[in-house]
């Protein structure tokens, strides 16, 4: 623990004697670390063959989350025939460049296999289903995982539970029931439920929030919450740090999971620089809060992002564009990660 801040000391000490230069060097993961932080990012294990990708992801990047490679459509497109390819080439990158994995995601309602959706099963089915899916993929990769999302997007917009083959099968139980199978199959990984649109007060935050109350309460082990923060150019909620505070008041880890901040396409220069600002901004929200434990954002470089299939007329999302530059946001992250305490 000790030497763990001093090396933290000493990394910020550098970058605050070096100064506006060092800022522009440091690494992202460097960054982070100052304050005790990862930082981390989605990454496609096919990507990884490409030189430049591959530097990005090995140089700035102290923990890994897979985009798409451990969700169930991805692991197991057919029933009981199980492709760990790209997850087991996730994983190995990462250990190889000493890095974390998020793994994302075991229950969602979302990138299903088609012989799951519709397979007719009854009630308790669903439920052995998923049990047994938990078991499996959180088993395989049992010790190699720092955190995974056991549950993804519980909720609607409106704070109502989102119908999903799940929750029509067993309720709200479904999650304690999932976070109980992760923390049999992987007893050191810490287990989350993540969600978006939950990074401002409303309906939806509220919802979560008495999710994690009530979960707390009744000793279902859940250790964090994940805010996914797709967040839209400017739109990063004033009350964010105290959204976190909130939860981590509920005695729960919290992190920024899949942050990433479209702007209309093509995006100018005053529109990168909007952007800087609000990269720095989520990043502040962490670091006001001793619990927010890290900062993953969802791809590296904008020729990768899921933005421009998702939202039709946005791009340019995340911190790196399509030719591997930086953009603004990677500086104005990095001094949001090494500014002195706020
Ligand atoms: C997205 C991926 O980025 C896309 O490649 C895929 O086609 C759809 O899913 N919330 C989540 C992520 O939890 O898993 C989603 O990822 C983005 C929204």
């Amino acid at each position: 623990m000790d030497s763990q801040r001093r090396v933290r000391d000493a990394a910020l000490a550098l970058c605050l004697f070096a100064g506006p230069a060092a800022a522009a060097d440091m690494t992202l993961k460097a960054a982070a670390a100052t304050s005790g932080r990862y930082f981390g990012a989605a990454l496609d294990p096919d990507a990884l063959g490409e030189k430049p990708y591959r530097g990005l992801a090995a140089t700035q990047l102290t923990s890994v989350t897979p985009e798409n490679a451990m969700k169930w459509e991805s692991v197991e497109a057919l029933r009981g025939q199980f492709d760990w390819g790209r997850a087991d080439a996730l994983v190995a990158f990462a250990k190889a460049h000493g890095q974390k994995v998020r793994g994302h995601t075991l229950v969602w309602h979302s990138q299903l296999p088609l012989w799951l959706i519709q397979g007719r099963f009854s009630r308790q089915d669903l439920r052995d289903l998923m049990t047994a899916h938990i078991a499996a993929e959180a088993g395989r990769f049992k010790g190699a995982i720092y955190a995974w999302d056991v549950v993804n997007e519980p909720f609607a917009a409106d704070g109502e539970w989102r119908e999903s083959i799940w929750y029509e099968a067993m309720g709200p139980d479904y999650v304690a029931i999932a976070l109980r199978a992760a923390r049999a199959a992987d007893p050191d990984a810490k287990l989350y439920v993540n969600d978006y649109g939950v990074e401002t007060d409303g309906p939806k935050m509220r919802a979560l929030r008495d999710l994690v109350a009530s979960l707390k309460r009744d000793g279902v082990p859940i250790d964090g919450v994940g805010f996914q923060s797709h967040f839209a150019l400017g739109r990063v909620p004033a009350d964010f740090a105290d959204v976190l505070a909130k939860f981590a008041a509920l005695g729960v880890d919290v992190a920024i999971t899949e942050l990433d901040v479209r702007a209309p396409v093509p995006a100018d220069a005053a529109a990168l620089a909007r952007q800087a600002e609000d990269y720095a901004s989520a990043v502040a929200a962490c670091r006001r809060t001793p619990r927010c434990v890290g900062v993953t954002t969802w791809g590296i470089t904008d020729d990768r992002s899921w933005i421009s299939s998702f939202f039709s007329g946005y791009g340019a999302a995340l911190p790196y564009d399509e030719a591997y530059r930086a953009k603004p946001a990677v500086e104005a992250m990095v001094k949001a990660w090494t500014a002195p305490a706020p």
